[in-house]
């Protein structure tokens, strides 16, 4: 049995759909805060049980007869580290042979404050004596596509990144990956998977390519950080999570979201997506 908590989740699903392709449905079980939600998931004969990372006594529940569990990180800032160490706790009583946990890219050395939680939990494994994998996700690239619309609305592609090159890769190779890890045949126990796209650009490089892409010329404008958050936050962003989106920028200028490994195309055997076609699959 595999468990898949934050199932609902955008990542979550993708998780779910590529699992599918591997195991019998009836081996995985959809672990959701909401299960109202979860009717799509239901309707594709995986088990979905309640499993809110808030609520302790629903995680021994959805997690019995689970033999590995993957752990994507919760969306919750701030409440993540305690979050998940209720799941990590879980998962130890339930006796589980393996945890695969959904970290952030060179998390121990990351600048960004993002890496916090993730550092904690990293730890908070370790420290459980419970076997586990590392999924050291990069950016996600529909991260800086939510923001294509609007940058050919104003004019310009803002942000801080300066000339920071960035690694990231599709929600749907990330998933990918985590099928396969959590399927090998390969002992995963004590790995650590640095997961990043093929492409590292910078943003000056996207803006170019939306340019293309739209036929309409666009600009990368990059603002100090403080002025990143303020325009975020007056384009309708609540002021977290536009702190957190402005102080990766930053980080992503430090080199933070930049790998050259090539380790996800290579687990997943084949390119990562490519960044033109996600641009053209927005604009479309
Ligand atoms: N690498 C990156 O660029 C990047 C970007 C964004 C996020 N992330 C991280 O990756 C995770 C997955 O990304 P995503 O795009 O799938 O995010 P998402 O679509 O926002 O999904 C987050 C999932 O977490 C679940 N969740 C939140 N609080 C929970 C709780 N207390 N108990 C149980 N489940 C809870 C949500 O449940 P509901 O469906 O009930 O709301 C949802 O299913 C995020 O949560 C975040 O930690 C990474």
């Amino acid at each position: 049995m595999i468990v898949v908590t934050g199932a609902t989740g955008q990542l979550g699903r993708l998780v779910i759909k590529h699992l599918i392709s591997k195991v019998d449905a009836s081996n995985i079980i959809a672990a959701v805060r909401t299960p109202e939600k979860a009717g799509d998931l239901s309707a594709l004969a995986v088990q979905v049980r309640e499993a809110d990372y808030s609520r302790p006594e629903t995680l021994k529940t959805a997690f019995a007869g689970a033999e590995k569990i993957i752990l994507i990180s919760s969306s919750e800032l701030g409440q993540r580290a305690e979050q998940h160490m209720n799941v990590i706790e879980a998962a130890k009583s339930e006796g589980v042979s393996l945890i695969a946990y959904t970290s952030l890219l060179h998390a121990d050395t990351s600048p960004l404050g993002l890496a916090a939680e993730h550092i904690e939990t990293e730890k908070y494994l370790k420290e459980s004596g419970v076997p586990f994998v590392l999924l050291r996700n990069g950016w996600y690239t529909e991260n800086y596509l939510a923001s294509v619309a609007s940058s050919i609305e104003h004019g310009a592609f803002i942000g801080s990144a300066g000339k920071g090159k960035i690694s990231s890769a599709a929600r749907e190779d990330y998933a990918q990956a985590a099928a396969v890890v959590l399927t090998s045949e390969e002992p995963q126990a004590g790995k650590v998977h640095e997961l990043a796209g093929d492409q590292s650009y910078t943003l000056t490089d996207l803006a170019a390519l939306i340019s293309r892409e739209s036929s309409k010329e666009i600009p990368y404008v990059n603002l100090p950080e403080h002025e990143f958050k303020g325009a975020l936050v007056g384009a309708g962003l609540p002021e977290p999570f536009a702190a957190l989106l402005a102080n990766s920028d930053t980080g992503a200028s430090k080199g933070g979201l930049f790998d050259e490994q090539g380790e996800l195309s290579s687990l997943i055997g084949r390119s990562t997506t490519n960044l033109s076609e996600m641009i053209k699959a927005v604009l479309a």
